[in-house]
């Protein structure tokens, strides 16, 4: 699991924030799997409007293109992302999300959830998103344009909301890494390149040899 701060810009999410006042709403069951349905409350965004597929587009681009999104979670595909509205006595309680999203071209394994924030924290009260881990229960509720990455695996639940609305940007990756271990591994590699160029000359032999290794890794495990 991975909190990464500040995805959005201050002009993105601003330019989100305007498009959720103009959003159509619907009930969020209508996405929910059997066992999740039972649980869900709340209200998705249709994001087939134009309005709607140009926000949802502008969210998913600036999290696709985010390096430690791209190092941590190594996406081969995205299932199309909801934008949820969470308001005073809605809740999604807790489920596991569907191991296999969309038909045809579109079908992915669900490896990593994410969410990515919408509203500032302290404009509502509850809506933490709580992830049952194997030591303990994880509560995460984070600045707006922040995002947590967790894997698909686990339990979870959001909070009841007491006050205010809560907006999250929500998706699912198929990493091209299926083993969390080995993405691990690879994320792991990815940040001591980083830390070593800091250090070692562009070219170096450390720099080509870690280089390789996390190639010959990737080329090993790597879906596609
Ligand atoms: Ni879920």
């Amino acid at each position: 699991m991975i909190v990464i701060e500040n995805v959005l810009s201050p002009e993105v999410l601003a330019e989100a924030t305007k498009a959720l006042a103009e959003m159509r709403w619907e009930d969020g069951r209508k996405t929910a799997g059997a066992t999740a349905r039972r649980v869900k409350q709340n209200q998705q965004a249709d994001l087939s409007t134009r309005a709607g597929a140009k926000v949802r587009d502008l969210l998913l681009d600036t999290v696709k293109r985010h390096p430690v999104v791209e190092a941590f979670a190594r996406p081969l595909k995205f299932a199309p992302p909801l934008i949820s509205r969470t308001g005073v006595g809605d809740t999604y309680g807790l489920h596991i999300d569907n191991p296999v999203m969309g038909k045809g071209e579109t079908r992915i394994r669900t490896d990593l959830s994410f969410t990515l924030f919408l509203s500032p924290p302290e404009t509502y009260e509850g809506g933490e998103l709580e992830i049952e881990t194997v030591f303990r229960t994880e509560s995460v509720k984070l600045p707006a344009g922040s995002l947590v990455i967790y894997p698909s695996t686990e339990l979870h639940r959001v909070a009841p909301v007491t006050a205010g609305e809560r907006y999250v940007f929500v998706s699912w990756i198929q990493s091209a890494i299926r083993d969390a271990g080995q993405r691990a591994i690879l994320f792991d590699i990815a940040n001591l390149k980083a830390a070593l160029a800091r250090t070692f000359p562009q070219g170096s032999p450390e720099l080509l040899n870690l280089a390789k290794t996390e190639a010959n890794l990737i080329r090993m495990w790597a879906d596609a």
